[in-house]
């Protein structure tokens, strides 16, 4: 049966996107905030009563009982941390990638289960109202051909424990998988290591679908100029959303010839169609996650959330990403014990 008490959550990590999660928690009206854990304190100011900041789990958990916690730790303390929460009947909605490896994935969703919980992913890209809307505009384009996807910019000045593939390259890697309509079942794809770090710092990624859709992915901390752009081609043209900025537009078939200028034709195409920009209703990504978690958690079993499951896949196919980089070979995914 479903509540109608909005849930108290927790906050685990008030670093970059912990510090979000903390303000919406205490600002937003499906949810209340029971607290936060961070070793280092509150360093960005993000919880209004200092009295609800905690050192650790446990000191947190002596004194509040939330029913839910927003797992915002750095990727590899992520299960230590569903660990301890777990084991105290607390849900988890725990940021993206879902863990560093997939066998800490697995466990996660074994802990989850075996206590009886709900858990979910922090995919949040799915919330962004342009693809939101191309995902709900995707009937008006026939058949699709292709997905593809850039997410390009400068490396963010924190440290990282993992590399462009798991920290950016899952959201377009869940992305696709989403809006093309099947898992990932096939990739073939390259890395570099420009900036001297362990891990890999760019990443392209071809490969195709289990329903035969072609995708492709471009992905790195070195380009100078921000890009967050995703596009899906089809029968009936292109959708092209730009989630920095959540717009979304189409650009029909081209069905008027440019002809009788010459040099505009050989510039712009001998071809072009109408292109429509979406007028768009947007909600902060962040604030729509944690509503659908608290609503899942609230009885909602429909709840329009990243399952943990799905979150496994996409570690599964972020491994298999770095191993074709790292052997030079294409690598099969069908029948990956996802
Ligand atoms: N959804 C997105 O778009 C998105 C964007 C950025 C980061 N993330 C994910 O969010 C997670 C956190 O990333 P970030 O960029 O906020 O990192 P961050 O380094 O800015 O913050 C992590 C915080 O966790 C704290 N911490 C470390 N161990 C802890 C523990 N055991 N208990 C409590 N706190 C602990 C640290 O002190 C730090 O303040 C990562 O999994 C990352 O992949 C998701």
């Amino acid at each position: 049966m479903e509540s109608s008490v909005p849930p108290r959550g927790a906050v685990i990590g008030l670093g970059m996107m912990g510090r979000h999660h903390a303000r919406i928690l205490q600002s937003n009206a499906a949810m209340r905030f029971a607290g936060a854990v961070d070793p280092g304190g509150d360093r960005f100011g993000a919880v209004a009563d200092r009295a609800r900041v905690f050192g650790t789990i446990e000191e947190m958990l002596a004194v509040e009982r939330p029913e839910f916690a927003v797992v915002a730790v750095p990727t590899e303390e992520h299960l230590p941390a569903v660990r301890e929460l777990t084991a105290a009947g607390v849900n988890v909605l725990v940021e993206k990638p879902v863990a560093a490896t997939a066998a800490e994935a697995r466990e996660i969703i074994g802990l989850v289960a075996d206590a009886g919980l709900v858990g979910a992913v922090g995919h949040v890209e799915r919330c962004n109202p342009a693809l939101r809307e191309l995902r709900r505009r995707l009937p008006d384009l026939g058949e699709v051909y292709s997905v593809a996807t850039e997410r390009v910019g400068p490396f963010p000045d924190r440290i990282r424990d993992v590399g462009v593939v798991k920290d950016l390259a899952t959201h377009d890697l869940d992305l696709v998988r989403w809006l093309g309509g099947a898992p990932i079942a096939r990739v073939a794809a390259q890395t570099s290591h420009r900036m001297g770090r362990d891990h890999e710092d760019l990443v392209l990624v071809t490969g195709r679908l289990a329903n035969d859709r072609a995708f492709n992915c471009v992905v790195d901390w070195l380009t100078p100029r921000k890009i967050r752009e995703t596009r899906v081609l089809g029968e009936g043209g292109m959708f092209v959303a730009d989630t920095l900025n959540a717009d979304l537009w189409f650009y029909a078939n081209a069905h008027v010839s440019t002809g009788g200028w010459a040099a505009d034709a050989a510039r712009r195409g001998v071809a072009e169609g109408d292109v429509t920009k979406f007028a768009l209703r947007r909600e902060e990504p962040l604030a729509a996650e944690l509503e659908a978690f608290c609503a899942l958690v609230g009885g909602n079993d429909s709840a329009p959330v990243v399952t943990l499951a799905e979150g496994l896949e996409t570690v599964v196919v972020a491994e298999a990403v770095l191993e074709s980089a790292a052997s030079g070979a294409s690598v099969d995914l069908t029948g990956s014990a996802a």
